[in-house]
This record gives C-alpha cells, sequence and structure tokens, in this order.
C-alpha cells in the first residue's frame, strides 16, 4: 500500500511514501493529514491527468483512494476516463456539502469545535447584553452553518440556501429585545458573501451593540471527535472493500446507519440538499 503526499499533486509528480502496518500507528487522534494535502490546479488539465496516470502505471498501482470533497471527485472522475485503475471515493470536508453521503469525515468535528468557541463567546454576549455575529466556513453551502446555530442555541442562522432581508433581521432583534432577550448569536455561513457588511448594516440599523468573530481555519484542526473517527473507520474498511469486490468509479457513503455506495458521476452531478426543517427548527427554538 503506498501513500500518495499532497493529493493530486504528489500523483502527478510521483510522491509516494510506503504505508506498511505501522506507518499509521498513533494517529488516530490527531487533526488534518500525515500524507498532506495540497490545492491542484494542474490536475484540471489534460496533461496533469496524464501524468497521473502515468504514475499509476510506473508504481504499478491497482487500486486508487481517493479522500476528499466534491472538487476531489470531480478530479477522480476525470482521472476515471482515462485510466482502467478502479478509483473508490471516500468523502472527508468540513463542508458536508457531498452528495450520497449524510455525513462526510471532520464535518462533526468542525461542528463541535465551531460550538465550542460559540460557548466561549457566550460568555462575553451575555456579560455585555451584546450581539455576536459568528461567521463559519462551509465553502458556498451551508451545512456546517445549520447545524452550529442550531446546537449553539443561535437566534438567527443565515445560509447561502435560504434567501434573507436585513430588515427581517433586524425584526428579529427587536423581537427578541422586546421579549427580554438581551444576547443573540447570529451564526453566519462564510456563503451567503460578505459577513463583515451585515455586521456593519446591523450596527447601523439597530441600537444594540454588535461584534463580529470570524472563526477560520480553527474549524478544520484539531483532535477529531467519536464520530468523525467512527466514520472513517468505515468509510476506509469499506473503500478497501469496494476495491476488492472490482467496485470503480465510486463513493462510499452514510444513508441513515448504513454505509451506501453512489457511483462518482452521481456525485459530481447531484446538488446536495439543505434540510430546510432544520432551519425552521432554529425560529422554533430561539426565544
Ligand atoms: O472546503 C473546506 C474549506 O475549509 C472551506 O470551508 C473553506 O472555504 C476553504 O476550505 C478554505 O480553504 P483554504 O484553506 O484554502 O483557504
Amino acid at each position: 500500500v503506498w501513500g500518495i503526499e499532497r493529493g493530486y499533486q504528489g500523483l502527478i509528480a510521483g510522491q509516494l511514501v510506503p504505508l506498511d502496518l505501522r506507518a499509521v500507528g498513533s494517529i488516530i487522534h490527531m487533526g488534518g493529514t500525515v500524507l498532506k494535502t495540497a490545492r491542484c490546479p494542474e490536475f484540471k488539465t489534460r496533461e496533469g491527468l496524464e501524468m497521473a496516470c502515468e504514475t499509476l502505471k510506473t508504481h504499478g498501482i491497482d487500486g486508487l483512494i481517493v479522500i476528499g470533497g466534491g472538487g476531489s471527485f470531480r478530479g477522480a472522475s476525470e482521472l476515471g476516463e482515462l485510466t482502467s485503475v478502479p478509483i473508490i471515493g471516500v468523502p472527508a470536508t468540513i463542508d458536508n456539502d457531498v452528495a450520497g453521503t449524510d455525513e462526510t469525515i471532520g464535518f462533526d468535528t468542525a461542528v463541535n469545535t465551531a460550538l465550542q468557541a460559540i460557548d466561549k463567546i457566550r460568555d462575553t454576549a451575555t456579560s455585555h447584553d451584546r450581539i455576536f455575529v459568528v461567521e463559519v466556513m462551509g465553502r458556498d453551502r451551508g451545512f456546517l452553518a445549520l447545524e452550529v446555530g442550531l446546537t449553539a442555541g443561535a437566534g438567527v442562522i443565515l445560509i447561502p440556501e435560504h434567501a434573507f432581508k436585513l430588515h427581517d433581521v433586524y425584526e428579529k432583534l427587536h423581537q427578541y429585545a422586546e421579549s427580554g432577550k438581551k444576547t443573540t448569536i447570529i451564526v453566519a455561513a462564510e456563503g451567503i458573501g460578505s459577513v463583515p457588511e451585515v455586521v456593519q448594516h446591523i450596527d447601523d440599523h439597530t441600537p444594540f451593540e454588535v461584534r463580529y468573530t470570524k472563526l477560520g481555519h480553527v474549524q478544520r484542526g484539531g483532535s477529531p471527535t467519536a464520530r468523525s473517527r467512527l466514520l472513517a473507520q468505515l468509510f476506509g474498511t469499506s473503500a478497501v472493500r469496494l476495491l476488492q469486490d472490482g467496485h470503480t468509479n465510486t463513493m462510499v457513503g452514510l444513508e441513515g446507519k448504513r454505509v451506501v455506495h453512489t457511483t462518482l458521476d452521481d456525485v459530481c452531478n447531484t446538488v446536495k440538499p439543505i434540510d430546510q426543517t432544520m432551519r425552521t427548527l432554529v425560529e422554533e427554538l430561539a426565544v
């Protein structure tokens, strides 16, 4: 078994390291990746894909497991058209924006990291009677913001999948203030556009004291939660089994409590729907 360093960049450059049984010892509690990772624009070119095929050939690779998000699987799907080497995808991104799986590896860890940070921010919010706008990652989707917002007890959640008017946000804050609620946490997904502008608007149009915190890359690190580890174990073993059983161009995923698999084509051509009932729950729960 070989590990490919820095994802597609290493596949193009032939940077492979042997992964024997001991190579993965004592890493179960670590965040990030011992194989490292990189964004690789070259892999989007025909030349890059051909160089990757060449690496597979020269190293006698007879099965490839790609761990990543939507971009990684689009790459895997294109590579699959040029090589006969079977390819299996394992979904791992804090964005949880991959179709074909309820959850991706790392999502639960990021949710819990953001949650702990907001719990701490809430101490200042409550002591000073302030509104806090907390920006979370998620790229152009709101899965992370939604789950973090709900579990952090946010009064407002702003996600790209649900158009909102700033006026409605002011109204909501006034309603809360009238009912005696002096602190509101607003969780905003980075995908809604410029969150600082939203903060400025709230500051300009309401009497409330407002502060802005962008959680940033803190959400991408740290020791994985039990749930993220379990998912990695389930997905990893299933991916190996799928290769052994002769599958290709397929991604493993979770549906309810079952591990399922979906073709990479379907994964790449399907937009994962957001659970709007979860969003409306916020309106019921925030009082
Ligand atoms: O896709 C994962 C993610 O963390 C997104 O949520 C975020 O927008 C992006 O990656 C950040 O990428 P970078 O570390 O390259 O700035």
